[in-house]
């Protein structure tokens, strides 16, 4: 099913501006709305079409913002509604849309809704899940159900009843079934498109309804939750239900002019169960995370592209690639290890992956062949802060800095996701590297000494730099690319993946021998220096046939 008419995100490549560790206009060390509008030149010339900011609201930050305390304004430490109206506008003067972050599963504990349900207000538990407990004295979990960052996903209050979080204890999850829960999101989402926002990615779509009843989980293994893993028929993801309420937000969206949009992250079992999000009168588009899981080898890589454009084109979407996110180790250290043969399921598993040296050299070289291939398919592209700059995953953080709930919440044998939030490099002035307006910052995460060679300012100097093949990329995408028709395989030695789309070819080497390339086409933009004849392993290239 082709879509009516061509529309902007059917195409975009959005750029994840990780709001915390973007850039900081005022010098406290964390970044700000300030920040990004000071910076808002930078990503009109490297050329994304939107920006996706992660959560904005004010936060008691037990999740790093993904704990809402107030949906219709900011956080202090970012800035202020005002300055969130004129980054809107701004964003837009660049020809940039803006897209933000909803979290409806679960609130913060700080939101007046939760506090009411621990004063004294009658029925105001009902807006999420209490329960009394089992067991003697009710003293164990309602359910054996596990919290995604470890431990269980439940938490006692003062009476002795217990409430629901599939992440921290400072998120409880809503009752989606509640009336008020659903108009009040209806409402927050008109309240920001009425503010000239252009969409939102929806955090956790798949969890906002849970089986009724809230059966134990059965099967061996379910009650282990893990964010990237999702287990088919478990009771807290994917229920059918869920998709009435996106039909109600696409009704919301349709009021409005031009085209607001949604996207969904959904961690389910398959492209197939993700489609369902898609159909005509639900979510526009959802990030398809098996690029992102898939090692570095030709077959695997191939297989998942086949498989997401065919399970998108089903209900008319275009299909996503995302590389990495806020959430998972970063591109150019997954690539830097051994990889595995098949797709990387418990990638999240940090300390797994620890134990085998990094060679960020080979994962830089091969994070940057994956980027030409991302940007060279159909559909739209997300590129996460940092990735243009091929920034690796900061392992050795301090445990004492860590920030992640996962970390305490797993008993600290998983170090979570800060390695991949650490405040970007923006001068090669050492630390704070610009990132800051004050050189004596302190950053909320410390950054390691030898990010001047991966700065922005280093990587505008060198024509060679990973930045600047972004640039080259993003600019050859829209005459290349963007409207060149289905992928067409060409038949391309092991460890060689190589398609046509339109008159122009991408060719990716993961083997470790050179191969030939046509002798008839000629080189547009390469990975890696020493394209010509020949493609080297690691490296990518975009031919014109
Ligand atoms: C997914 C977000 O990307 C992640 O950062 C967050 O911890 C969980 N959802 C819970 O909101
Ligand atoms: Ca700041």
């Amino acid at each position: 099913m082709a879509p009516a008419e061509s529309s902007w995100w059917q195409t975009a490549v959005v750029y994840q501006v990780y709001i915390r560790s973007f850039a900081d206009g005022n010098g406290d060390g964390i970044g700000d709305i300030a920040g990004l509008r000071a910076r808002l030149p930078y990503l009109a010339r490297l050329g994304v079409d939107a920006i996706w900011i992660n959560p904005w609201y004010p936060s008691p930050m037990a999740d790093a913002g993904y704990d809402v305390a107030d949906y219709r304004d900011i956080e202090p430490t970012y800035g202020t509604l005002a300055d969130a109206q004129a980054l809107i506008s701004e964003a837009h003067g660049h020809g940039i849309r803006v897209l933000l972050d909803i979290v409806p599963n679960h609130t913060s504990d700080q939101h007046a809704w939760f506090r009411a349900a621990l004063g004294d207000e009658p029925g105001a538990r009902r807006r999420y899940h209490f329960r009394a407990g089992s067991g003697p004295n009710g003293a164990a979990p309602p359910n054996n159900w596990q919290s995604v960052f470890g431990g269980p996903a439940w938490t006692r209050v003062a009476d002795g009843q217990w409430y629901l979080h599939l992440f921290a204890p400072g998120q409880p999850d809503l009752n989606w079934d509640h009336p008020e829960v659903r108009a009040e999101f209806e409402d927050i989402l008109a309240f920001w498109f009425e503010r000239g926002v252009d969409g939102f990615r929806i955090d956790v779509a798949h969890g906002l309804v849970k089986e009724s009843g809230l059966p134990d989980t059965v099967r061996p293994g379910d009650a282990e939750q893990s964010l990237v893993q999702s287990r088919e028929g478990h009771p807290a993801w994917d229920q059918d239900g869920v998709h009435d309420i996106y039909r109600g937000w696409r009704a919301v969206a349709q009021r409005f002019t031009p085209e607001r949009i949604f996207i969904a992250e959904a961690w389910v079992p398959s492209n197939e169960r993700l489609a369902r999000y898609l159909r005509p009168d639900e979510l526009h588009t959802a990030f398809q995370f098996d690029f992102l899981r898939a090692p570095w080898r030709a077959d695997v890589l191939r297989a998942v592209v086949d498989d997401a454009i065919a399970a998108a084109g089903t209900v008319g979407a275009p299909p996503t690639w995302v590389l990495s996110n806020h959430d998972v180790t970063r591109t150019v250290t997954r690539f830097a290890r051994s990889q595995p043969p098949h797709l990387i399921e418990t990638e999240w598993e940090r300390g797994r992956w620890a134990a085998e040296h990094p060679d960020h050299t080979v994962g830089r070289r091969r994070a940057r062949a994956a980027a030409l291939l991302q940007l060279a398919l159909p559909g739209t592209a997300y590129v996460y802060q940092g990735e243009e700059l091929a920034l690796e995953e900061i392992e050795d953080l301090p445990a004492e800095v860590r920030q992640d709930p996962t970390w305490v919440q797993s008993g600290f044998t998983d170090v979570g996701r800060d390695g991949c939030r650490v405040p970007l490099p923006w001068t090669a002035t050492g630390a704070p590297y610009g990132f800051a307006t004050d050189a004596d910052a302190v950053t909320w995460l410390p950054q390691p000494g030898h990010w001047d060679e991966h700065s922005v300012q280093a990587q505008d100097a060198d024509a060679d730099s990973t930045l600047n093949m972004y640039r080259a990329a993003l600019g050859l995408r829209p005459q290349l690319w963007r409207d060149a028709g289905e992928v067409k395989w060409l038949s391309a030695a092991p460890g060689v993946a190589a398609f046509e789309r339109g008159g122009a070819q991408c060719w990716v080497n993961t083997g470790d021998t050179e191969v030939e390339l046509p002798g008839t086409a000629s080189v547009i933009l390469a990975s890696a220096p020493g394209v010509g004849d020949v493609l080297p392993p690691d490296t990518a290239v975009w031919l014109r046939a």
